[in-house]
């Protein structure tokens, strides 16, 4: 059971949520709806350890207080943020992540040597 009441996050001066509570129980489907901007991102975020809550927060993930823990230790406890597309750099474009994060397209075939001569002799690249 995840256990989140007290819940306050600030961006510097603008409070961003206030008060927030939720409780999932083990096996459910919670769905956080809101409109732009309501504080969906910062919930999640702070159960995750990504932004700081106020002093007060209580996180509990059965019975532990994960308030406390850095992010790498809230994974490790079983809590993780999985953020939608757009999250690739080109260097993670190999095809084994492809392969486990689809949205990441796979990187384009090397050329060979035969068609990377044919495109530089090619009329179209010419510059003359
Ligand atoms: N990094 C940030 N710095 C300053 N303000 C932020 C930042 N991230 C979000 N906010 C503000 O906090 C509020 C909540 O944002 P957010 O949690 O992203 O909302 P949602 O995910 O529901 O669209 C909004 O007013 C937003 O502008
Ligand atoms: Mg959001």
């Amino acid at each position: 059971m995840l256990d989140v009441s007290g819940l306050s996050v600030s961006y510097g001066r603008h409070l961003a949520l206030e008060n927030a509570a939720m409780t999932v129980a083990e096996g459910e489907i919670v769905v956080v709806l809101g409109s732009n901007g309501a504080g969906k991102s910062t919930l999640i975020k702070a159960i995750t350890g990504l932004v700081a809550p106020h002093p007060g927060a209580r996180i509990d993930l059965d019975g532990r207080d994960l308030g406390r823990l850095p992010a790498h230790r809230i994974v490790e406890a079983g809590i993780a943020l999985v953020p939608e597309g757009g999250t690739c750099s080109a260097r993670s474009r190999s095809r084994r992540t492809s392969r486990w994060a689809p949205s990441c397209p796979a990187p384009a075939p090397r050329p060979t040597r035969a068609s990377s001569a044919r495109s530089r002799s090619s009329p179209s690249s010419s510059s003359a």
